[in-house]
């Protein structure tokens, strides 16, 4: 086989999606010098907005795809979801990074907890549920509660029925839910952490520290950088992302959600190989972001080490209500907005995000953190 190709400054690289983390990829990479490229099939989307050019097309229309590979060198992802033909086509285009495989395995569920067991990567206990006679066997295996997920094209979670006990599953409409899904065991975690690992052409591995996550409404509400933790579970934690990085031999970025046990141990949760939305914080608080690693990685470039220079909280901006908080956020010293340009705040929707940062070792407790946070801070309680 020949050398991977490596891509200069200069260089076109195509982005499938339009979305923020498109938006925040091609911003990175034109300050690395390269032009970016947009598939998307939507007008007037955060990441065209900020690119050299865009290709309005659906991710499985063939004439969008080439139309698309026509305008640039090297094909990465902000969005995952594109159908397995469509990734072929591309991949018969374009050097793709990161490849087919781990799109495919990162894409279904079962396939991504399949692949996780081989890697030795431990895992919520799960089943497969893609009939109801699968559903009932998973029952019985796992037992309540548990949660069941849709297998595909589940994310800030929708497409998920928790089941907290036999009642619950009595009630469930065995007809109405979204075949195929996965039944999990409920993991009462201890708190919930992820890695931004990048991987280059040339297996150079490197892991962002251990970001903690706080949920909201399913949505990732606060990333705390780095994860309050002790420092052995976090580098255990990052231990694990560069292992499955390996092992899936990803090249570019993959954000690593995890599970830490009330007995320390960690579980991968999920894997999404793309920038990810609890690692905006490296923005703010390190030298190359996550994007920046991502375009290097894609490129072929060298991965500068993954160093961080303060300690950080990151907090989305949901919906109008978080965007009311603007003015305020703008007129706050010490808060850094970032907004995703999109026109529409509907309820749910990720508007953009604020970093609050710390000099290195000074993330604060609960309290410092809610002082820090202001009128976010009452947002959240509301
Ligand atoms: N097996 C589980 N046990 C307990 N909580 C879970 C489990 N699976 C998911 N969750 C919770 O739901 C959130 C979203 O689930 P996840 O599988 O990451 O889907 P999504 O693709 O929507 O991010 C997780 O971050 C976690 O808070
Ligand atoms: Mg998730």
């Amino acid at each position: 086989m020949s050398a991977p190709r490596i891509f200069r400054p200069g260089a076109t690289i195509g982005i499938v999606g339009g979305g923020q983390l498109g938006r925040m990829s091609a911003m990175a990479a034109a300050r690395l010098g390269f032009h970016v490229h947009i598939l998307t099939p939507e007008t007037n989307s955060p990441a065209a907005e900020v690119a050299r050019g865009v290709t309005l097309g659906a991710y499985d229309d063939e004439a969008a795809l080439r139309d698309f590979a026509a305008h640039v060198d090297v094909v990465t992802f902000e969005f995952e979801n594109v159908s397995a033909t469509g990734l072929a086509l591309l991949e018969s285009l374009r050097p793709v990074r990161p490849g087919r495989a781990i799109l495919e395995t990162s894409q279904d569920r079962i396939a991504e907890k399949t692949r996780l067991a081989e890697l030795g990567a431990a895992t919520a206990p799960w089943r497969p549920a893609r009939d109801a006679a699968e559903l009932d066997a998973a029952i019985a295996a796992l037992g309540f509660p548990l949660i069941l997920k849709t297998t595909r094209l589940g994310y800030d979670g929708k497409g998920q029925f928790p089941l907290p006990d036999a009642a619950a599953f009595a009630a469930l409409d065995i007809a109405a839910p979204p075949w195929p899904l996965i039944a999990e065991g409920y993991v009462d975690f201890d708190r919930e952490i992820s890695v931004m690992v990048a991987r280059g052409i040339d297996g150079t591995v490197r892991c962002f520290d251990a970001t903690q996550n706080i949920h909201r409404n399913g949505i990732l509400d606060l990333s705390l950088a780095p994860a309050p933790v002790a420092p052995e579970l976090a580098r255990a934690a990052q231990d694990l992302a560069a292992r499955v990085a390996e092992g899936l031999e990803l090249v570019g970025l993959m954000g690593v959600e995890m599970f830490v046990t009330a007995d320390g141990g960690l579980l991968v949760n999920e894997i999404a190989p793309r920038p990810h939305n609890s690692g905006h914080w490296t923005m703010d608080a390190c030298l190359a972001d996550q994007f920046e690693m991502h375009v290097r990685a894609v490129a072929g470039l060298p991965l500068p080490p993954a160093m961080r220079h303060g300690d950080a909280v990151m907090k989305n901006l949901i919906g109008p209500d978080d965007m009311a908080l603007c003015d305020a956020i703008l007129a706050s010293p010490g808060q850094a907005l970032h907004l995703y340009g999109k026109a529409e705040a509907r309820p749910g929707r990720k508007m953009g995000h604020v970093t609050i940062r710390f000099p290195f070792g000074a993330l604060p407790g609960e309290a410092g953190i809610s002082a820090a946070l202001g009128p976010l801070a009452r947002q959240r309680e509301s």
